[in-house]
């Protein structure tokens, strides 16, 4: 018989657990937290223009309002891969989040620590010619363009932080599994009603042509409306478009579901393992569209499948 675990004997975390310095692991250099960024050459700052380019025309009719605010605001294509010295002051001026240049991998609790003390960290590096059109890590690319609009807009800034915070409890409670699929599908991959249209705010999908357009237009994912627990339950694709969106109204709304309504009860209800497929739609969603998963049954990337 299945004995339900009694998380009322887990110790809750005082606050100050989320800011409290990182403890240096011995061996690493001093910069470990913050390295530099990197100097990058004349061709690397190119195709970060080329990028830029290539994306910025496709922003509106698909970006919310929020991310086109930010962008603007930010004015990401003044030329060549942005100094995060200078977006940090902007942004901090505005929400008091900065930017931190990382290595490609970071450990979950650092990544953690970073935004719950309004850090972002961004990718210290940029794409190849040859990896122009797709790369699984994300560079400065995917995390500058793509996430740092957003930064500006104070709701969202919030919930970047209370993300960060619900971090250090997914970890106690051993549920980041669950919580990473809430970033996927929210930070990452995330819709917006905007105006009774579907409008993008997930990062993942803004910093490449070919999503930005399939999750708004194609006939194959599944867009529904978020459900925090059943999101957290739910499998995600990795390394290829999505087989589902999942769509807020608005991002008070996201606010409201999860820190609001606080991550320890959410992480008690659920199971270690996802119980949902990605593909799947359920009784119980709010669907807008029902996908026909063509692209997936296909076999998706790698199999020349068409993005439809
Ligand atoms: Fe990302």
């Amino acid at each position: 018989m299945e004995t339900a675990f009694d998380y009322s004997r887990i110790p809750p975390l005082p606050s100050a657990v989320y800011v409290a310095p990182l403890k240096k692991p011995a061996g690493v250099g001093d910069d470990w937290l913050e390295p530099a960024q990197r100097r990058y050459t004349p061709d690397e700052h190119r195709i970060w223009d080329d990028l830029y380019a290539r994306q910025i025309g496709l922003m509106p009719g698909h970006a919310c309002r929020e991310f086109m605010h930010g962008l603007e605001r930010l004015d990401l294509g003044r030329g060549g891969v942005p100094d995060f010295r200078e977006i940090s002051e902007e942004l901090s001026s505005l929400t008091g989040w900065s930017v931190v240049p990382v290595p490609m991998l970071i450990p979950d609790h650092v990544f953690y620590y970073h935004l719950a003390n309004r850090r972002f960290p961004a990718g210290n590096f940029i794409r190849s010619r040859e990896t122009f059109d797709y790369i699984q890590e994300p560079d400065v690319f995917h995390d500058v363009f793509g996430h740092v609009p957003l930064l500006t807009d104070p709701v969202f800034a919030s919930y970047m932080e209370a993300y960060g915070r619900a971090g250090w409890k997914a970890l106690k409670y051993n549920r980041l599994k669950a919580l990473s699929a809430l970033y996927w599908y929210t930070v990452e991959f995330g819709l917006i009603l905007e105006d009774d249209q579907l409008r993008i705010y997930g990062a993942g999908i803004l910093s490449g042509p070919t999503e930005t357009v399939f999750a708004l237009d194609g006939q194959s994912p599944n867009r529904i409306h978020l459900s925090v627990d059943r999101v957290m339950r739910t499998d995600y694709t990795i390394s290829d478009l999505q087989a589902t969106y999942f769509v807020i109204e608005s991002f008070r709304e996201l606010f409201h579901l999860t820190e609001q309504r606080g991550f320890e009860p959410i992480y008690e209800s659920l199971a270690p393992a996802f119980q949902y497929a990605k593909t799947a739609a359920l009784d119980t969603d709010h669907i807008y569209h029902r996908g026909t998963q063509e692209y997936e049954l296909r076999g998706g990337r790698g199999s020349g499948a068409k993005p439809v």
